[in-house]
């Protein structure tokens, strides 16, 4: 079972050629299944398109979202974006709309994902800073603070996707069809997926936008999750979360960037 793994593809500024490419080459590997991690496309209409450009594959699809794909645009919200217009638009092209429901597939493997936000837990202890300054310098280091028009705080959205992933993962532990997990989700859970910079000052202070460790945290209590793969950064981080009587769990962060789309492969 081969499971190809990608995001941050910004149709807007890669552009759709070279998203074909993309396409192309993962064709060539012959997937039995394409997860896409959000961050594809920016207003919906683009979303729609990079989402189409998967059509060629002959395997199953299944997307979340990522946060640029929730900055509201003329005639639609981040809520309804984020609720109703992109599931709509996932499920409208035969594709499996993961932020609503975990997915089982051969091989005993169960995946569940979550677009995941950041809940400022991922700070550099150096520059550790009160709630107040973080949600203050927000606007310097993740453009959704001036682009997702929804009321909820940071902490509040957090908390949504915390519940929803947490309960995917609970329906696919009591699954005894299922032996093994997969997390996937746009914002990284895990310390082995964060890159720490203790003395780059401006780095550090962006560091609040880029992670939701207390989630990972929770995560690592769940004896069948042996995956967690996530996008956002941009920077690639392949690692392992060793934990006590239990199997480790390998952590990947997609090194997609702008105008450079990537993907992991998993052979499960
Ligand atoms: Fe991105
Ligand atoms: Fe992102």
């Amino acid at each position: 079972m081969r499971i190809l793994i990608t995001s941050d593809l910004h149709l807007e500024y890669t552009g759709m050629e070279t998203i074909r490419r993309m396409v192309a080459g993962i064709s060539r590997e012959e997937p039995d299944l394409v997860l896409l991690a959000g961050d594809l496309g920016n207003p919906d209409h683009l979303f729609e398109q990079c989402l189409a450009a998967f059509l060629p594959l002959s395997c199953q699809i299944a997307v979340l979202a990522g946060n640029h794909d929730i900055w509201a645009c003329p005639g639609a919200t981040s809520i309804s974006l984020y609720e109703e217009i992109l599931p709509a638009i996932t499920k409208s092209l035969g594709y499996h709309w993961l932020e609503r429901d975990p997915m089982v597939i051969p091989q005993g493997i169960g995946i569940a994902g979550n677009i995941g936000w950041y809940d400022y837990s991922f700070q550099e202890p150096k520059y550790q800073s009160s709630l107040e300054e973080v949600i203050r310098r927000k606007q310097n280091y993740a453009m959704d603070a001036l682009k997702v028009d929804w009321e909820y705080s940071d902490l509040e959205f957090a908390r949504i996707c915390r519940e929803r992933l947490l309960a995917q993962i609970r329906t696919l532990e009591a699954d005894p069809s299922v032996r093994r997990i997969l997390v996937v989700t746009h914002v990284p859970l895990m310390e082995s997926q964060v890159d720490r910079r203790p003395d780059d000052e401006d780095w550090s202070l962006g560091n609040p936008y880029f992670a939701h460790l207390t989630l990972g945290e929770e995560i690592l209590q769940f004896p069948k999750v042996r995956w967690v793969v996530s996008g956002h950064t941009h920077v690639e981080m392949n690692g392992i979360a060793e934990r006590d009587g239990m199997e480790p769990i390998a952590t990947a962060v997609i090194p997609s960037d702008y105008g450079r789309p990537r993907w992991v492969t998993l052979e499960v």
